[in-house]
């Protein structure tokens, strides 16, 4: 077996861990916080590998996927809208420090690739992923698609809703992340908070303007009612989104992962029922299945460095 590095770089924190080329992973390291600055980000990869490589000495690829435009196959970090990286020749950067062949793609990308990979997804899929960002993994005819440079499928980016006035990371109004992601539903939350101070949400986070997307998640597991409400409404603009992106792309599959995920059918039985409401013809056809993604929070990571393994498949690996 062959065994790769796997890197997930969100806005808010990095997963990592060594997985085989049969997909099972070997070890996870604890998640770390995102650095704010470009020269941190890197760091904290190269001393992530340096760890692993010292328990596993065998491993002979370094996978990234990391949150914005992402130039394939070249690995050059244009830009993001929630990270301090941009104009970064990661892959480059990597592969001379670390002296091993290495893919840097897209985030959501990834994520996708693991869900093609590992859980048999159909050939027409998009993985969703809902963090601090919202992202887009567009698998078209088996094939991950990244348009022309790599920097394809940002349907988080998507328009929805330019006249509700929310701007996105990006400086768009109404972006899908903007209505949608993790950062929304902290948005949403603080706003309800401030309304009901005495409320579950005030109390959680101990101050209305502390509410973030976490203390929402969490108090709609613990039954709160408003939290419940924002995470159907997130939900509703993914199923908005969703359905445009159906109609467009005649989709059989939409994963949703990313942290948000982990809500479960609080968040996606909002979605099926907006994406329902809103398709195309949708008494003339098959509505998409809706699902959360099979490796939770582990799909990018995993499916980065499946990614690695898979682009270096012919390679030797170094002694
Ligand atoms: C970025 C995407 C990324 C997504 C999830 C978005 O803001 O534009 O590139 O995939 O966040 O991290
Ligand atoms: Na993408
Ligand atoms: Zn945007």
């Amino acid at each position: 077996t062959r065994k790769a590095i796997g890197f997930d770089i969100g806005g808010t924190k990095i997963s990592c861990g060594v997985i085989t080329d049969k997909g099972d992973p070997v070890e996870t390291l604890l998640p770390m916080h995102t650095p704010t600055d470009p020269t941190g980000t890197l760091d904290a990869l190269r001393t992530a590998i340096q760890e692993l490589r010292g328990r596993h000495p065998e491993v002979s690829a370094i996978g990234v996927g990391a949150a914005g435009l992402i130039e394939w196959p070249g690995g050059h970090i244009r830009w993001a809208p929630n990270n301090s990286y941009h104009d970064m020749p990661l892959r480059r950067l990597l592969e001379d420090s670390c002296e091993l062949p290495t893919v840097v793609d897209n985030d959501a990308n990834v994520a996708a690739w693991a869900e093609q990979v590992l859980s048999s997804a159909p050939n027409y899929m998009l993985f969703l992923t809902v963090g601090t960002g919202v992202g887009g993994g567009l698998v078209l005819g088996g094939e991950l698609y990244r348009g022309k440079s790599g920097i394809g499928g940002e349907v988080g980016h998507l328009i929805v809703d330019p006249r509700g006035n929310i701007r996105c990371g990006c400086g768009n109004l109404g972006c899908l992340e903007a209505v949608a992601s993790g950062t929304a539903l902290g948005r949403y939350g603080r706003e309800a908070a401030t309304a009901d101070p005495g409320g579950t949400l005030a109390t959680l986070a101990g101050d209305p303007a502390k509410v973030n997307g976490e203390t929402v998640f969490a108090a709609a597991l613990a039954g709160d009612l408003a939290s419940r409400a924002i995470l159907r409404r997130a939900g509703d603009w993914l199923g908005i989104g969703i359905a445009s992106l159906v109609n467009v792309l005649d989709l059989e599959r939409i994963v949703i992962g990313g942290g948000v995920a982990a809500a479960g059918d609080l968040l996606l039985d909002s979605a099926r029922a907006s994406l329902e409401r809103y398709l195309f013809a949708r008494a003339h056809r098959r509505i998409p299945e809706v699902v959360a993604a099979a490796q939770g929070a582990d799909a990018g990571w995993m499916g980065a460095g499946l990614l690695a393994l898979n682009e270096n498949a012919g390679m030797p690996s170094p002694v």
